[in-house]
């Protein structure tokens, strides 16, 4: 809901249990009001009333306060927005009036110097409380001969102001290759903190994702602030902890201040949406409304369940041919498998990954008659089929890399630096999104597929473009070519789904969730790192995207550690369940073990995806934890890495349920008052090392 008040200068925004304030002041500056509970527009005009001491030397009236502040003028704290033009950077800004329907208001702004007109978009969907935020950039010269091109140097997409307190605590999502999305928690000092990717994709290093309390919230309790950036290329967070003790964060597109692209009369530019949210209810409570947004807003068609998957990447690597894989299929199939997937080394002279990256044509000693034949065997045995892609890049020793050099990104006269022994095509170039189309919507007319995995392994480093007259242009370009790309194909194929993929996690981010049906997670699929990784992602994202599969024990990829196939199955299953093992080297009691597990996850499914998530105790050594709930059901996934000094782990205290309703264990049968499984807690029973168990509970209804 949109209010208007203050003599039509004062704007409320309100949600399910939040408020959302803002306001012009006569100069035309437009000032932060409120961001918390809900509140009244006669509260939101008494704050506007209210007198703000006068600033001292050296202090700005501003800082801290503007909803988009920008450079120039009287303000010393990060900007939101800078401009060049002949010479001239920085902008001054007059009100052009303002717009609104039932979920969005747009206020207008011109500066008359640059001809640049700006529009701030606040979105508010029903029945939620994140505030999407963005802006959109017009040259409003419309002849080329009447005004000079604007040159965006940075143009983030939302500046969030919080409110004094005594201290504030940021949270955030940090790590690297295999061992992404890790939760750090710290106190924010006097200054700025910044994370983001310099790399041309969202990067493994930091989710675009920030959580701020005052160091009091806990997983169930207190207030939290979270932001959360849609954007798959470089990106910046910057979280300034001012002097009166208030937080501003801003965040964008843009890894520097240094050009994002250049605006040419009539040109206009929408930065990605920067979303806010603002809860009470502690992380727990943070998370299930980005959850929940996510389920109705972003993810597509996130009410339909994704099948439990094979892929044999971990067991096969680029050793891939159609007998092998009919043979996968056939005992996936038999474990109740519902979507196979053929990963790297199908195509061209991909062999090894040093060849045949960008030839999207079957191997035709691998496949001689094309992938039909085995996309058709695994319909006949009751699954999806699904295929490996990696669009955007390119093997010099290619077909495609010998027919267009240049195509790849770089800088004329400069090494180009191979990671995994490939380079990245320019996806800002026309020929190069028009190649792409046409290869990508003849495999999927080529042959039954009904899934896609894209990946993405390297990161930019040459991100040159010889003879285009604004280089820098490709960081942006690039991006939205991908998103065109993978709209257009959803467009054309709408029953194929896609994966998200980049390394594992590497392009993990609301524009990708936007895109795409499910992610993966991480190439690290060991079950206990895995606990942590998943911890991190479900601090934003929920499982109904989290992918997870279970490998081989020991885990060769990644640490070589032996785990029971329960540890590995219930670890897995806390997201979107996949296998990836050598399910030719599974004994038959292993694979009816992973039968049954299938089976379970298949009836706890709706819940792991769709219901709300309670993380009921965080990865560590000790018993380890979460708790799904939808309706009258309920879902306990439960770890124990190691069991120490003999003691019995403690008791789950669940969430969600009923005090005075009593609940089923639905596979052991038995009851349980929900006062005690709330109060005194589950007891789970493990014991030993890597120990798991799933607990189904369902209310006896009409008691
Ligand atoms: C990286 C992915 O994360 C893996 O799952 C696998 O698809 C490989 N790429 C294939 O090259």
């Amino acid at each position: 809901m949109i209010e208007v008040g203050g003599n039509g200068r004062l704007w409320l925004l309100s949600g399910v249990r939040s408020g959302y304030a803002l306001r012009l002041t006569e100069d035309d500056e437009l000032l932060h009001l409120h961001w918390g509970p809900r509140i009244t527009v006669e509260d939101a005009q008494a704050l506007a009333a209210e007198k703000i001491p006068a600033a001292r030397g050296f202090e700005s009236p501003l800082d801290g306060r503007e909803e988009y502040p920008v450079e120039g003028g009287p303000r010393f704290t990060r900007p939101a927005l800078s401009v060049r033009a002949d010479g001239v950077r920085g902008t001054e800004w007059a009100f052009g009036g303002w717009e609104a329907d039932p979920e969005e208001l747009r206020l207008r702004f011109h500066d008359r110097l640059h001809h640049l007109a700006l529009t701030l978009h606040y979105r508010m969907r029903a029945g939620s409380d994140v505030v999407e935020r963005r802006v959109t950039l017009t040259h409003a010269r419309t002849r080329a001969r009447d005004g000079v091109p604007l040159e965006l140097l940075r143009a983030d997409s939302a500046a969030w102001s919080l409110p004094a307190r005594d201290g504030w605590r940021l949270s955030h999502l940090h790590g690297r290759w295999g061992a992404e999305s890790r939760l750090v928690r710290a106190a924010l000092t006097p200054g700025e903190q910044l994370i983001g990717s310099r790399r041309g994709h969202t990067g493994h290093a930091h989710l675009p994702w920030i959580a701020l309390d005052a160091g009091d919230a806990g997983e169930e309790s207190g207030e939290v602030y979270g932001c959360a950036l849609g954007w798959s290329g470089s990106w910046r967070i910057a979280v300034q902890s001012l002097p009166d003790g208030s937080v501003q964060a801003v965040g964008g597109a843009g890894h520097d201040d240094s050009g994002l692209l250049l605006l040419a009369p009539g040109d206009s530019w929408t930065t990605p949406v920067f979303a806010g949210l603002w809860t009470e209810g502690g992380f727990g409570a943070a998370s299930r409304a980005w959850h929940a947004w996510q389920r109705r807003h972003i993810i597509p068609a996130a009410e339909r369940h994704r099948p439990v998957l094979y892929n044999s990447w971990e067991a096969t690597g680029f050793r891939v041919d159609e007998r092998q894989q009919r043979e996968l299929a056939v005992k996936a199939a038999a474990l109740g498998v519902e979507l196979f997937v053929v990963d790297d080394g199908w195509f061209g002279a991909r062999t090894h990954d040093a060849a045949g990256l960008g030839d999207w044509t079957p191997n035709p000693d691998r496949f001689p008659g094309g992938l039909r034949p085995l996309a058709d065997e695994v319909h006949r045995l009751g699954m999806e089929f699904g295929v490996w892609v990696e669009p955007e890049m390119v093997n010099p020793d290619s077909d495609l890399y010998r027919a267009h050099p240049d195509w790849a990104q770089h800088h004329e006269g400069r090494r180009r630096t191979e990671f995994r022994n490939q380079l990245v095509l320019n996806l800002a170039r026309d020929d190069v999104r028009a190649h792409l189309w046409e290869r990508l919507d003849s495999l999927l007319r080529g042959a039954p597929v009904d899934y896609l995995k894209w990946d993405f392994n390297r990161s930019f480093t040459d991100a040159g473009w010889p003879g285009d007259p604004y280089p820098r242009r490709l960081w942006t370009a690039h991006v939205e070519g991908v998103y065109g790309l993978l709209d257009r194909l959803r467009a054309a194929h709408p029953h194929v789904a896609v994966e998200a993929c980049s390394g594992g996690g590497g392009r993990v981010d609301l524009a990708m969730a936007a895109r795409t049906d499910q992610m993966w997670t991480s190439d690290n699929t060991d079950p206990v790192d895995r606990l942590a990784i998943q911890h991190g992602f479900s601090q934003l994202h929920p499982a109904r995207i989290m992918a997870a599969w279970v490998t081989d024990s020991p885990n060769e990829q990644m640490n070589g550690r032996f785990s029971p196939l329960g540890f590995r199955f219930v670890s897995a299953m806390a997201g979107v369940l996949g296998v990836g093992g050598d399910l030719t080297r599974w004994s038959a009691a292993e694979l009816d073990e992973a039968r049954r597990w299938i089976e379970r996850y298949k009836r706890i499914r709706p819940l792991v995806q769709g219901g709300d998530l309670y993380r009921l105790r965080p990865p560590g050594d000790g018993l380890t934890a979460v708790q799904y709930v939808r309706g009258d059901e309920s879902a306990v996934l439960a770890w124990l890495p190691a069991q120490r000094y003999g003691e019995e782990p403690p008791p789950l205290r669940l969430c969600g349920l009923d005090p005075a309703a009593r609940y089923t264990d639905l596979d052991r049968g038995g009851t349980h008052r929900g006062a005690v499984l709330t109060h005194r807690g589950l007891r789970t029973g493990l014991s030993g090392d890597l120990a798991a168990d799933v607990f189904h509970l369902r209310r006896i209804t009409g008691e």
